[in-house]
């Protein structure tokens, strides 16, 4: 019988590490992709014009008036910013054309990408929410809608079924931001957080369908954002403003509902997981919204923000409710903007400047807030550096 520092039990061991090294290595390369397109999901955190291709002309949301879209694009397209969004800096690094809307759209390519994200859409269907005294207006195109979208369209965006799986493989598939509202709407409604707790796990579930379906479809990589810190937003800063110091934390922000976010973000960690296990073949990443926007709360200065007044306005109507904003435009007539948005973390009560967005993508695709990191050891050093030249400050 061999001992177990005999030449033989060696050999075995040595073995062992080289081929568990060699799977290492395999694995990694593995999850190097070189992105064809973009395909994507979610709400105003992504939508690229598709609420305004779904609105009637005479009700058109803010994001189709200036000065939404006035830093970059010098026109307003729909895009709940002043300029480019998440989505824009993850195109420009991958070296694809910013991402189409879908709906609504006129003689889009949709080749290198389709976009699906709608202002005001929800994880969870619009009827389910309305059930619960969850009644909103602004879009009934959640997720399971724009999925079927999707497929519906898929004959149409690359041809036969063997050609469609090929797309959907070397897609980075954007899986959000998406949920965000399913809270927003009750919170704006004044629902108890007790109840508003128990949408999380469905809302999880709905993410975590999604993109099994995807999976079988032949989706290969998946970027899934959490939460931003609900309880720094100027929206609810002034909703549930309060006399109790005890509410807030050091930075202004109320604790409540950072909490809620941080345990919204764990919880779809906790699926991502187990989804991960289920199909090692497949690379799922969860976007940390929640920490970098956190971060440029802390820090201001740091990221090149204005640090007064706390807690941080935003760039546009610090004193507008939240419906002036998400919606339509009602309210908007009057609506005051700072007059250089980049010094500003929030563009308007619901969403981030160009500036923030760019810190935000960068923190993502080349930082520590993708989980895990992304693997770009396959592409030219020309892309892997790309997107960060004209930045000044950096979350790395
Ligand atoms: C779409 O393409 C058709 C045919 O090429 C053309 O006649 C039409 O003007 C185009 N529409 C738009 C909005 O560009
Ligand atoms: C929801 O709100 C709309 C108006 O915004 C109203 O017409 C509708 O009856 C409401 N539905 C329910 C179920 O309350
Ligand atoms: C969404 O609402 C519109 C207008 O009320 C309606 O025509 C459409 O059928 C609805 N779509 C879905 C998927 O519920």
């Amino acid at each position: 019988m061999a001992s177990p520092d005999s030449p033989h039990s060696m050999k075995k061991l040595l073995s062992f590490f080289l081929s568990t090294l060699f799977l290492t290595i395999v694995n990694s390369e593995t999850h190097c992709r070189n992105f064809k397109s973009i395909i994507s999901f979610g709400d105003s955190i992504a939508d690229t014009g598709n609420l305004i291709g779904l609105s009637d002309p005479d009700d058109l949301p803010a994001a189709a008036f200036p000065p939404y879209g006035e830093t970059f694009f010098h026109h307003p397209t729909g895009r709940f910013s002043n300029g480019r969004l998440i989505i824009d800096f993850i195109a420009e690094f991958l070296g694809l054309p910013f991402v189409p809307p879908f709906y609504g759209s006129q003689n889009a390519s949709f080749e290198k990408g389709v976009n699906f994200a709608v202002g005001g859409a929800t994880a969870l269907e619009r009827s389910f929410l309305v059930e619960r005294g969850i009644n909103f207006s602004y879009t009934n195109i959640s997720l399971g809608v724009q999925l079927k979208s999707f497929k519906d369209a898929l004959p149409s965006l690359c041809g036969s079924p063997s050609d469609c799986r090929d797309m959907i493989e070397n897609a980075l598939i954007l899986m959000g931001e998406i949920g965000g509202n399913d809270y927003n709407y009750p919170l704006v409604l004044g629902k108890p957080i007790q109840e508003i707790r128990e949408l999380v796990p469905l809302v999880v579930t709905t993410i975590s369908s999604a993109i099994t379906e995807l999976i079988s479809m032949g989706g290969k990589t998946f970027l899934v954002p959490g939460q931003f810190p609900l309880g720094c937003s100027t929206t609810y800063l002034q909703s549930y403003k309060t006399s109790n110091t005890e509410d807030y934390d050091s930075t202004g922000c109320l604790k409540w509902l950072n909490e809620f976010g941080k345990y919204q973000g764990d919880q779809l960690q906790v699926e991502l997981n187990k989804l991960q296990k289920l199909y090692p073949h497949v690379n799922i990443i969860y976007a940390d919204y929640y920490n970098i926007l956190l971060r440029f709360v802390q820090e201001p200065a740091k990221y090149g923000f204005l640090s007064r007044p706390s807690p941080l306005p935003p760039c546009c109507g610090s004193g507008g409710s939240y419906s002036s904003i998400f919606g339509r435009s009602f309210g908007l007539k009057g609506l005051k903007c700072c007059n250089d948005p980049s010094k500003y973390v929030h563009w308007d009560s619901a969403h981030m400047t160009e500036a923030a967005y760019r810190l935000m993508a960068e923190g993502v695709l080349k930082g520590p807030y993708a989980i895990p990191p992304f693997d770009w050891s396959c592409l030219n050093p020309e892309i892997k550096n790309s997107g960060s030249s004209d930045t000044e400050h950096s979350l790395m």
